[in-house]
């Protein structure tokens, strides 16, 4: 296992009925700005329920936030933030409205209006001093945004990670029943994006970090267990619950403590997500299963290991476990309705050159967890893809 610092200050409230504790959760000297997306929040009354949970404080809405939040519309919170001197921000969404709110924060209290800075630390720490208290009511399980100091915000048509200490929720409350309205295809993209997070801090090269290695395994399995079930039946409570802790859990920092993280699948499909709008999770689970075959042999041991401990195959040949581990994991994404070949999404051989020429603008050369994967490689998963 190798060196590392794990910090994390998110308190979780989870649980039916919670939503009432905002009030203890937030000052009630605060002025407070709700944060939201289209209209999903305001239509299933949300946000009703929220501003009434808050009703001592002034209350400022801003909703329109997209999925795969815009830099542009993001600056207009930042603006009535600085304005109205807001000093709490609350997000009611998905892994979208989270991230942008994230955004806000920091950038309320950037030292210039150039915001776009706080977007080119890659998976450095952004270098903030201060930022907006912030705390989410999250309404679709997939990101993890919930519980990390992460974020994904699109600026002149690119996907930018960030992150940065300061951006960690003071809270988040995980309130299953708010998230049975969500359309089957987000839960299953939720189910994809979870799975793929464990995958991406898992299945890289063995350090003997056992403890990372079955969390990571338990969540896994969890989602093949609880995943269906939830996305079959709305009424199922405890699959709920379990997906929603799950989805939580892949990334929070947990698993990825100590060990190497390969994060070439969530490159790739950034890029298809800002060319070609497929959904994130979407995007990660049509890329990983011929990534996993390329890289194979890089990845053996834990693959191995995938293959006997999450997918319970104790029989036949190293290299038949492997085959058969990434074919149930791409039949598990087929069971879901996700279709993983890009003919499917229009995407053609032109197509796939663009996504090569935007991951070489983006500096985005040499990925995985052995800075190896070259774009060429990139070309032949794509390609074996189609
Ligand atoms: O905008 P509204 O009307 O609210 O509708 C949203 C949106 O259309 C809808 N939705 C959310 N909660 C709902 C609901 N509809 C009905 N009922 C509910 N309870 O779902 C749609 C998708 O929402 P979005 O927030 O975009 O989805 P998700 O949570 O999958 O977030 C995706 C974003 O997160 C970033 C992605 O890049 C993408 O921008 N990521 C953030 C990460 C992080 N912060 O750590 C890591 C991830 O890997 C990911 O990259
Ligand atoms: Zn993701």
């Amino acid at each position: 296992m190798n060196n590392f610092d794990y910090y994390n200050p998110t308190h979780i409230v989870f649980g039916q009925d919670r939503l009432g504790e905002l009030d203890t959760l937030i000052p009630k000297n605060a002025k407070v700005m709700i944060t939201f997306g289209g209209q999903s929040a305001k239509k299933y009354g949300t946000i009703d329920t929220v501003k009434a949970a808050l009703i001592e404080r002034e209350i400022i809405e801003f909703g329109g936030i997209e999925p795969n939040p815009q830099y542009d519309t993001l600056v207009k919170a930042v603006k009535i933030c600085k304005d109205e001197q807001v000093d709490f921000v609350l997000a009611v969404g998905g892994g979208s409205v989270m991230d942008g709110t994230k955004f806000i924060a920091l950038a309320a209290k950037h030292p210039s209006d150039q915001y776009q800075e706080i977007l080119f630390h890659g998976f450095s720490p952004v270098p903030a001093s201060d930022a907006l208290t912030l705390g989410c009511v999250a309404t679709l399980p997939a990101t993890g945004s919930e519980m990390n100091m992460g974020g994904v915000i699109t600026y002149m048509a690119q996907k930018y990670p960030f992150m940065c200490p300061l951006a960690f929720p003071k809270f988040s409350i995980l309130d299953p029943d708010l998230t049975k309205t969500l359309p089957k295809e987000q839960i299953a993209n939720g189910i994809a994006d979870a799975f793929i997070h464990v995958i991406e801090q898992y299945l890289t090269q063995d350090t003997n970090a056992k403890v990372q290695d079955r969390i990571g395994e338990g969540v896994l399995k969890t989602l093949i267990e609880d995943g269906p079930v939830t996305l079959a039946d709305n009424e199922n409570m405890d699959a709920r619950k379990n997906f929603i802790w799950s989805a939580t859990n892949a990334l929070n920092g947990i698993i990825g403590a100590g060990v190497p993280q390969d994060w070439s699948t969530h490159m790739i499909g950034h890029e298809m997500t800002a060319q070609f709008g497929i959904a994130h999770g979407r995007t990660l689970a049509i890329i990983l299963p011929n990534l996993l075959r390329e890289r194979k042999d890089k990845k053996r041991a834990k693959l191995i290991q995938f293959a006997e401990r999450v997918w319970d195959i104790k029989e036949g040949s190293d290299d038949q476990k492997i085959a058969l581990a990434i074919d149930k994991t791409e039949a598990f994404f087929n069971s879901l309705d996700i279709v993983t070949n890009l003919t499917h999404y229009g995407i053609d051989n032109d197509g796939i050159e663009s996504i090569i020429t935007n991951m070489e603008k983006m500096g985005l050369t040499a990925l995985s967890e052995t800075g190896d994967l070259t774009l060429d490689i990139v070309r032949k998963i794509l390609i074996a893809t189609k």
